[in-house]
């Protein structure tokens, strides 16, 4: 049977067994990630691709993939694939929304606790042999509970981690293309500008897709802007963040420190911030609690089945491609 189906990288045999239910063949990649040239090669007959956020999917990998109709990434952001290009050449992208945003928020909210806390620190110290005894200043760090939480970005995962902030006791602020009247209400959040929201917060969080608009969103003058006591958390996508100037502020002292989980350069780290004691730094973590990647599998799975059997995939997120609603915009 021919493959119809590229998979970049492993993923849960769970998701497989869908595949193989539908009698759907694939090719499962296994080792080392494939080079640009390899995936253009391996996805020359495939009509569908399952990636994953590493996975750069730009034109001409698109282009390569001649007979290709759908794209399902596992993951909910997609600023790894070159969405106009895909509706462009009339390829459907689909991500995995919604099943991250606890497990997400969860990881937000350990980094918080891991950095102001200084958890990572006393594991350290501990293991090192540097722990003899309870002293009354040893590793003091801040406090998080009823301190200010300012949250860019307040969309589905923001608003579960504005959630757990509620529980601390914490003050919500938060900055949106959208106002969230909902969320003011229930958990008291403000809406401030970018500004107010920097100047003000003992703790930042961001929460937003990474896009034009939103790359380097903090450079050095939003960073100047924040208080030297605060703390910065990018759980989001690290070129949001523009790496150096936060390298220099940190070295500066006019941040207290950082807990990122994503990388400007990813894999690569600035190789300043693995110098720093007041940084907690995860290995683009967020979402995995084991539940929640099996669940983003599958649903990159399911998404895929759709459109190869001519249904409208759950998570399209370029619906231009869509047939049907290409020909109901057509006049006539
Ligand atoms: C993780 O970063 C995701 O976008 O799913």
């Amino acid at each position: 049977m021919k493959e119809r189906v590229l998979i970049t990288r492993k993923i849960f045999p769970e998701a497989l067994a869908l595949l193989k239910e539908q009698g759907i063949a694939y090719e499962m990649h296994e080792g080392p990630p494939l080079t640009k040239q390899e995936l253009r090669r391996r996805i020359e007959g495939a009509e569908g691709l399952i990636c994953l956020l590493s996975d750069r999917i730009d034109r001409e990998v698109l282009e390569a993939g001649r007979g290709l109709r759908i794209v399902a990434n596992v993951a909910v952001g997609y600023d790894n694939i070159d969405v106009q290009a895909a509706s462009e050449l009339g390829i459907m992208v689909t991500n995995t929304p919604e099943v991250l945003t606890e497990a997400t928020a969860d990881l937000t909210f350990g980094l918080i606790l891991a950095v102001a806390r200084r958890i990572v620190e006393g594991d350290r110290l501990v293991r090192s042999g540097g722990f003899h005894g309870w002293e009354l200043d040893l590793l003091l760090g801040a406090e998080v509970h009823h301190k200010i939480l300012g949250i860019v970005g307040l969309g589905r995962i923001g608003q579960a981690v504005a959630r757990r902030a509620h529980g601390f006791g914490m003050e919500i602020l938060y900055f949106d293309p959208i106002r969230r009247p909902e969320v003011e209400r229930e958990l008291g959040a403000r809406f401030v500008g970018l500004e107010e929201l920097l100047q003000r917060s003992d703790f930042v969080s961001l929460h937003l897709p990474l896009t034009p608009q939103t790359r380097h969103l903090l450079g050095k003058r939003e960073l100047g802007l924040m208080k030297p006591t605060a703390f910065l958390i990018n759980a989001a996508r690290g070129p949001i963040v523009d790496e150096a100037a936060l390298v220099e502020a940190l070295k500066a002292g006019k941040l207290a420190g950082a807990g990122l989980d994503v990388f400007e350069h990813e894999p690569n780290v600035h190789p300043e911030l693995l110098k720093l004691d007041n940084v907690v730094l995860t290995p683009h973590i967020g979402s995995a609690g084991r539940e929640t990647r099996v669940k983003m599998a599958l649903m990159a799975v399911e998404n895929l089945l759709a459109a190869l059997s001519g249904q409208r995939p759950p998570n399209l997120v370029n619906p231009e491609v869509w047939p049907s609603l290409v020909k109901r915009a057509r006049p006539g």
